[in-house]
């Protein structure tokens, strides 16, 4: 899979439309990150890590009941059963590596499902950083368990109390944090943001596509013929779908938040939803949501991780090319996934990656008879309360 081409650019998207103030450190990082991956023992100190440390590779699970009830052949890739719970930790343990690399005392996160932000508390307890992570107050209050995880790990959690108390502000807030402190790394969550942290994200993901290829043709016998990821700000599936790409006959489909509906502000479907037109958000041009005067819409999703108003640039580039789709998944398809699994597969998946199970099964007449792969991007534990309200417990 081709890296972003000079300057970040992904086809017309991506970019670094960052405040002067915020360049050298983004210039910096630029250098640092190329060093990294051209060094044989920084990649080497990372799979070690993955693989003793957080339980790589993950398994593929065939879902054979799921399956039965769908007429497809269903396969999970388990990154849910990743240390921490989720895929976050490919990247955190990867920037935690490069930020000692590159001489860094603490490091700075965001975090919207609080996913992200225990797996930074956790690779910097385990390397030894000190760690600050910046929450909205509406995603502490609906992600109590990770916010003390996060704390016993030992991390410093910052609440943010401005704009719509999710992760779009607390990635405002970490970035102007950042500025003003040369000993930090910002170890962002997601494949988006400004050069080079699309690519730096996607590549430390790649690992999730490159298994569950292998995998595929060792379990399956054969590729899929439909390869599907929930997609926030877009770093599961594009860690997914890299290893997929250049497979012609591999349909590529990414699952944004339909949340209540169509209409503005109930949802975050940069592509599939009302309001979702080109823009730039956090130094990066992509499809975004946003009103006519170009200012950011509120977001709703019954996941956490899925509220982020724009998409990573590298997703933008796909559909233009018509290599990936994007379509949506309501909270309530997402909840009623979420119950499936969990009763006919004794797995309760993270509401995000419920999103993904989801699309599967209100598309089960074209899907007959066909290989589907599915990215199982956490597990559930987090969303428990959620859920429980749901159900008016
Ligand atoms: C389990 C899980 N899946 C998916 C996401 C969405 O993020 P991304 O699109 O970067 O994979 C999150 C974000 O917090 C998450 O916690």
């Amino acid at each position: 899979m081709p890296e972003a081409a000079p300057r970040g650019r992904f086809g017309r998207w991506g970019g670094c439309y960052a405040p002067e103030t915020l360049m050298e450190n983004l210039r910096a990082l630029e250098i640092a990150w190329e060093e990294f991956r051209a060094s044989t023992t920084r990649r080497a100190e990372l799979d070690a890590l993955l693989r003793d440390f957080a339980g790589r590779p993950t398994p593929l699970t065939p879902v054979r009941r799921l399956s039965a009830v769908l007429g497809a052949e269903i396969w999970l890739k388990r990154e849910d059963l990743l240390h921490t719970g989720a895929h976050k930790i490919n990247n955190a343990l990867g920037q935690a590596l490069l930020a000692k690399h590159m001489g860094k005392k603490r490091i700075l996160a965001e975090t919207g499902a609080g996913q992200h932000g225990v797996a930074s508390a956790t690779a910097c307890a385990l390397l030894g950083l000190e760690c600050v992570v910046y929450m909205g107050a509406v995603d502490v209050e609906r992600q109590k368990p990770n916010v003390e995880r996060m704390r016993l790990l030992g991390a410093r959690v910052e609440v943010v109390e401005h704009g719509q108390r999710t992760l779009k502000d607390a990635i405002n807030e970490a970035m102007r944090a950042w500025v003003g402190d040369p000993d930090a790394h910002y170890l962002l969550g997601s494949a988006l943001g400004p050069h080079p942290f699309p690519s730096i994200v996607a590549s430390f993901h790649e690992v999730i596509g490159c298994e569950a290829r292998a995998q595929m043709v060792a379990q399956a016998g054969a590729l899929p013929d439909v390869v599907v990821a929930c997609v926030g700000g877009g770093s599961n599936a594009i860690g997914m779908f890299r290893a997929f790409v250049d497979d012609a006959d591999v349909e590529l489909v990414g699952v944004e938040a339909g949340g209540r509906g169509p209409e503005l502000g109930e949802h975050a479907a940069r592509f599939g939803g009302a309001g979702g037109e080109p823009g730039i958000l956090h130094g990066c041009e992509t499809f975004l949501l946003q009103d006519e005067d170009g200012q950011v819409l509120e977001t709703h999703s019954i996941s956490a991780g899925l509220d982020y108003p724009a998409i990573g640039p590298e997703h933008a580039w796909l559909r233009d090319r018509g290599r990936a789709r994007y379509e949506s998944a309501s909270d309530a398809e997402a909840l009623r996934a979420f119950h499936e699994l969990a009763l006919l597969e004794g797995i309760l998946p993270a509401l995000e990656s419920a999103h993904a199970v989801a699309w599967v099964q209100t598309h089960s007449e074209p899907l007959r008879g066909k290989r589907v792969l599915v990215n199982l991007s956490g597990r559930g534990d987090k969303d428990l309360a959620t859920v429980l309200a749901q159900r008016g417990q």
